[in-house]
């Protein structure tokens, strides 16, 4: 029997980068993607948009041939499709892939719910369907690995503990849509996968987003930004994106993953050190600003440095605060071992850092694509 793939968020950056993973590795599968827009062909050039600024030599063709493109929006009834609509999908997938959701670490609380919380209730109803009616083998949910809130010390992969408090309302709503999701995991086969702080590709640099790492780099750079009050040694955790597509679809096909949660972490090991990806930032800085008005900012790193901005960068940078501030470490033990034997392997953060900060300058930060949109 050959796989049929329903995914949600291809799109966005993980959705797009993991379905170009299966497109190239899983010549049977076939995809069937929601994607928002007004037709399914403004669904379909959205996401031909997307999948170019990911991978620039994708070959968009196989998008007409191997993925069939649905109109849908998460947060609505049955996905936005009609009875006889969602009866003939829940009949025909294999797999659920659940990718969509509102990363923005500023929604207000209804609205970040609505998406994340409502719109995963949603998509579990296409699983619940689907196993009634269907074929279904796995449903990986992404979650995130910041459903920890503000635990510090270690956080493990197959426990759900609710922190003291949440960072933001994305951490507060991607938390109750986990918990939602757990309560479904006797009766239907739930995957989770919890990416940590997700950069760009380590080959490339490409990305969609530029958030979470990169703000408070930009804000250094452009000299807004001229204390981080944290200790340097707090730890980092961030992922580049095609590792994470690798692993979520190396676990995604593996009937043994079922039931089971998997950090995709850098981990204790391997996360860089705030200290020490400011010193890396400032050193490329030093080796690649050449223009005339270019010059290093300069950066006071005692932690009694008093950060000055104007407001709004300042209630921005609030916004990063916590990712500098908690030292914690995610056990990864799930996911290396069901990577044994595949051949995926984490690139260390030194290696991949220079190719992320010259994909950011040649797209500013995101603005041309933006623009290009
Ligand atoms: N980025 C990270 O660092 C990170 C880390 C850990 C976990 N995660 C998790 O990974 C998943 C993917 O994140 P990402 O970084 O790929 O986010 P992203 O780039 O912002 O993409 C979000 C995707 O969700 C779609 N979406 C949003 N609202 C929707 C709706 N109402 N109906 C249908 N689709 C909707 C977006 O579609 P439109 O194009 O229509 O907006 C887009 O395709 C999320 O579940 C996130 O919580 C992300």
């Amino acid at each position: 029997m050959s796989n049929t793939v329903f995914i949600t968020g291809v799109t966005g950056n993980i959705g797009g980068k993991l379905l170009i993973t299966i497109l190239d590795n899983d010549p049977d599968t076939k995809i069937i993607a929601l994607i928002r827009g007004e037709s399914a062909a403004v669904a379909q050039s959205r996401l031909e948009q997307a999948l170019r600024v990911l991978s620039p030599e994708f070959d968009t063709a196989l998008i007409g041939s191997r993925v069939r493109v649905i109109c849908g929006d998460i947060t609505q009834h049955q996905l936005g499709l009609t009875d006889a609509a969602f009866d003939k999908l829940a009949s025909e997938v294999t797999h659920i892939i659940h990718s969509a959701a509102g990363i923005q670490f500023t929604l207000p609380l209804d609205c970040a719910r609505q998406v994340n919380f409502v719109g995963t209730i949603n998509v579990m109803s296409l699983a619940q369907r689907a196993a009634e009616i269907g074929q279904l083998c796995n449903v990986a949910y992404i979650s995130t690995a910041y459903v920890c809130g503000d635990r510090d010390g270690w956080i493990y992969e197959d426990e759900s503990v609710a922190p003291r408090q949440f960072s933001n309302t994305y951490e507060q709503t991607k938390f109750e849509a986990e918990q939602y999701v757990r309560t479904l995991m006797p009766t239907l086969p739930i995957t989770i996968l919890r990416p940590s702080i997700v950069v760009g590709d380590s080959q490339t640099g490409r990305t969609l987003t530029f958030n979470v790492l990169y703000s408070p780099l930009k804000f250094i750079y452009k000299g807004i930004i001229r204390a981080l009050i944290c200790d340097p040694a707090t730890p980092l955790d961030v992922v580049p994106l095609d590792y994470v597509a690798k692993v979520a679809h190396h676990i995604l096909f593996r009937a043994e993953t079922t039931g089971k949660t998997f950090h995709i972490v850098a981990g204790a090991a391997e996360a860089p050190a705030v200290g020490s990806v400011v010193r890396h930032f400032l050193n490329y800085l030093g080796q690649n600003l050449t223009g005339v008005n270019e010059r290093v900012p300069s950066l006071d790193q005692s932690n009694d440095g008093k950060i000055t901005g104007n407001p709004r960068t300042l209630q921005l940078m609030a916004v990063f605060d916590p990712y500098l501030k908690v030292t914690r470490h995610f056990d990864n033990g799930n996911t290396l071992t069901a990577l044994q034997g595949s051949g995926i392997t984490l690139p260390p953060f030194a290696g991949y850092f220079d190719k992320l900060l010259d994909y950011c300058f040649a797209v500013n930060w995101g603005r041309t694509l933006r623009h290009a949109a």
